[in-house]
């Protein structure tokens, strides 16, 4: 067998990466009209690939580009260094000089140090704990490095994270009231905790509400996970059915991570089988082999949950569902309603249960299918 062309876990490109053209489109227009743009999913559903995809064409375009993980931050101290040192790495990028950027940095006291290979890198002294003025000044560096012509793109992804970096300062309201301020800038917020976002943008009381194009990004469509899987095994070598090929898309339920992990394990079977033609079974062998493979970190993932979070976890393991009615109730042998409320609190907050269009579902395929495993064997 040639090589296993899937791959799951980093941001994937070229070949790799499929699908996604209307989504890329919208988002590559609106950012080129100078939109700001929220686009949220569930975890594992490509939003950093996509994203990446369009920052790659925004930078062909010339524009600087500034991609943030916020989920790589652990406080405000944190998150005040390493944007302002990535803002200092951008202006290589673009034609500002030092002092243009230097002039924002106020009362920041930046100590700007050159690496072994003339690679600047910077520290701040600021007050600590940061104040309001430290913060906004740290906000504004990106403006001080585009033009309303040419706007610098920053990409905030896991936004909902902001929340986590102060008990003190409203950072919300601060990051608000910059931004809206500035007009060389345009910010791309991405995340997975769909309820957090969408809580964030959509409420009239927060001050993020209707401050960026709100984009869902769905499933890619069925069709396309069956021809980009088709492409995949055809470059291994490997002949897999057309029944085959739908009980991976089943079994991943047609979540681009969980399919190349799905496809992966499935060329891997192949391989130690030496079996030149795959189907159904072998699928199902696959399938076992990815949640045997994750069993440990299941087990991790239930051990500090309560009996009724986990009553509730087995039954959507079982049967997804929008409403927790009688029915469904005692179908599953759950809880009063109120009990289900706040087991599923910390089911999402925790992202082992996530919410599609009002259904609430186990997160992980494979998760799910640990979870629907008989308790015992007898033979
Ligand atoms: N368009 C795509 N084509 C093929 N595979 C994809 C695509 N998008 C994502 N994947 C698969 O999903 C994995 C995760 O992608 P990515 O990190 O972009 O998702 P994400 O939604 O940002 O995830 P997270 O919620 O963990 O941040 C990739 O490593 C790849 O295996
Ligand atoms: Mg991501």
């Amino acid at each position: 067998m040639n090589k296993n062309p899937f791959l799951f876990g980093p941001i994937v490109s070229g070949d790799a990466f499929y699908d996604r053209v209307e989504i890329e489109h919208q988002l590559f227009r609106a950012v080129g009209s100078g939109q700001n743009v929220l686009l949220y999913a569930p975890r594992r559903y490509g939003k950093s690939s996509l994203v990446a995809r369009v920052v790659e064409s925004l930078r062909r375009e010339g524009r600087a580009c500034l991609y943030f993980d916020m989920m790589k931050v652990n406080s405000l101290e944190h998150f005040l260094q390493s944007y302002a040192s990535a803002a200092l790495a951008l202006k290589s990028r673009t034609s500002r000089s030092l002092g243009a950027l230097g002039k924002f940095f106020r009362g920041l006291r930046p100590k700007i140090t050159i690496g072994d290979q003339g690679e600047p890198s910077l520290s701040l002294d600021f007050s600590s704990p940061p104040d309001t003025r430290t913060l906004e000044d740290v906000l504004s560096l990106p403006e001080s490095l585009g033009s309303p012509e040419k706007r610098v793109v920053v990409v905030f992804d896991e936004f909902q994270e902001i929340g986590r970096l102060s008990s003190t300062l409203p950072l919300e309201r601060i990051f608000r009231s910059v931004i809206q301020q500035q007009r060389n800038v345009n910010y791309i917020y991405l995340g997975s905790k769909t309820h957090l976002l969408k809580r964030m943008f959509c409420d009239a009381a927060r001050p993020f509400y209707q401050s960026a194009l709100v984009i869902e990004m769905e499933k890619p469509p069925r069709d396309e996970s069956v021809a980009f899987l088709r492409r995949r095994f055809e470059l291994a070598g490997v002949n897999v059915d057309s029944g085959a090929i739908e009980s991976i898309v089943d079994g991943s339920e047609n979540i681009p991570y969980y399919l190349q992990a799905l496809g992966y394990e499935v060329c891997e079977v192949a391989e130690y089988s030496g079996k030149d033609d795959i189907g159904a079974a072998e699928v199902t062998e696959a399938l076992a082999r990815c949640v045997r493979r994750m069993s440990g970190v299941f087990e991790t993932a239930i051990e500090p949950l309560s009996a009724n979070q986990r009553i509730v976890l087995a039954a959507l393991a079982i049967e997804p569902t929008p409403r927790f009615d009688e029915a469904y109730r005692r179908q599953h042998g759950l809880p009063t309603y109120t009990s289900i409320m706040s087991a599923l609190k910390v089911l999402e907050a925790t992202g082992l249960v996530m919410s599609v269009r009002k259904e609430r579902r186990v997160a992980n395929p494979f998760f799910a299918a640990w979870l629907r495993e008989p308790a015992f064997t007898a033979s």
